[in-house]
């Protein structure tokens, strides 16, 4: 390990500072061979030591740090640049240790645990005390999540058990979906980058709340209500103030009140029947030239070469939510690069998975859409 640990430099509020990022490039992200998990390992150190390291999971990569530590809370907060009123989630590499960090844990936990786990679910418990305020952004609640990701499992059991770990992009930046963004973001603000590959999902996890009856959705994933629902034997709904956005409550996870994921240039979502958001983004596009702005275009693979526009990014078809999700971040990542001013997105599909990826294409378009 090369370079200072960021826990022997005592620089909570010097966010700036400049680490020595070392990447840990790992060789078989699928089945961590015994070279990986020397390097991972070494990892499981640099948090042991209060440090931070950034990890793969299979939604997007985590900014990781030592649950329990809240000195490792604060640099998190701090290399993000992120308020400290919105919570970190702890990740846990077995269902046991659920019982160490929550208290009072419903039995549908373990249902969804049993099912889900380890995947793309993060759920909301009482806390047990055990993960420091500094961890949870004050609340008497916790945040618990067990990744899929075989590299996240072995990162998150080499450091002790419980990682605390947001997206590992500078707050407001979309989440980064290869070690390449992260670094981007982080590099000299972190100690370590393992790099896993690309992230399957590509999409933040789906977040319920199970700390009181109601069973909301904070945040839609790639585990859909549908999905929840079928699990538990009832309906699951998502928490009205993210569909709603003159809703009067404001959303439950603090994370989805801010503006997030939002790339420099203004995002215009097109709903409608697909020809006429096909016409209207292409109309809006000749305007927009007209008035010398530097335009991008978020589509489906089958229109992509219909548009004349300065950044063409595509996924797959129109009904293909997976792909949407899958592409979108590194979309508006690369929009950001080519300083596009203005960036139209056409009409994915809105059902199962394709609510998550509405969600944050509506966040990142301040909650404003156009129809053709
Ligand atoms: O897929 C994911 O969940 C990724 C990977 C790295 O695991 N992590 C992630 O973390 O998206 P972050 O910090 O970017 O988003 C966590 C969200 C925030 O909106 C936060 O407000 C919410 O979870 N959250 C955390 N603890 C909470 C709590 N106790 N009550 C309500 N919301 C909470
Ligand atoms: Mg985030």
């Amino acid at each position: 390990m090369h370079g200072t640990c960021s826990a022997c430099t005592p620089t909570d509020s010097d966010p700036d500072r400049k680490l020595e990022t070392k990447v840990y490039t790992i060789k078989n992200p699928s089945s961590p061979d015994e070279d990986d998990l020397k390097m991972i390992a070494e990892c499981g150190e640099i948090i042991k030591r209060g440090g931070l390291v950034a990890f793969p999971t299979e939604t997007v990569y985590g900014l990781g740090g030592d649950a329990l530590n809240e000195e490792s809370s604060g640099r998190i907060y701090a290399a993000k640049g992120r308020p400290s009123d919105n919570p970190l989630i702890v990740h846990i590499c077995e269902i046991p240790a659920l019982e160490k960090i929550a208290r009072d844990i419903p039995e549908e936990a373990y249902i969804l645990a049993e099912k889900f786990w380890p995947g793309p679910l993060t759920m909301i418990l009482k806390s047990s005390g055990s993960v420091p305020l500094k961890t949870t952004g004050g609340l008497d609640t916790v945040a618990v999540r067990m990744p899929s990701d075989k590299v996240a499992l072995e990162f998150i059991k080499a450091s002790g058990g419980f990682i605390a770990a947001p997206s590992a992009n500078i707050s407001g930046r979309p989440s980064p979906t290869k070690a390449c963004y992260v670094l981007e973001d982080m590099d000299g603000r972190i100690d370590a980058v393992i790099d896993g590959g690309d992230n399957a999902i590509g999409l933040e996890s789906t977040i319920i709340d199970l700390t009181d009856g109601s069973m909301q959705v904070l945040r839609p994933g790639y585990i859909t209500n549908e999905k929840l629902g079928e699990a538990l034997g009832r309906n699951i709904e998502t928490d009205p103030a993210l569909l709603d956005p003159s809703c009067k409550d404001r959303p439950k996870a603090p994370g989805m009140r801010y503006r997030h994921y939002a790339p420099k240039g203004q995002v215009h979502p097109v709903k409608g029947d697909p020809e006429k958001v096909l016409e209207h983004i292409r109309a809006k596009l000749s305007e927009a030239k007209a008035e010398n702005k530097k335009t991008g275009v978020f589509c489906s693979k089958e229109n992509a070469g219909k548009y004349d526009a300065d950044v063409i990014r595509c996924a797959g078809s129109l009904d293909d939510a997976e792909a949407a999700a899958h592409f979108f971040y590194s979309a508006l990542r690369d929009m950001d690069d080519e300083n596009a001013d203005i960036i139209f997105v056409e009409n994915f599909t809105e059902h199962g998975f394709g609510e998550a990826f509405w969600n944050r294409l509506l966040k990142s378009a301040g909650s404003e859409w156009e129809e053709a």
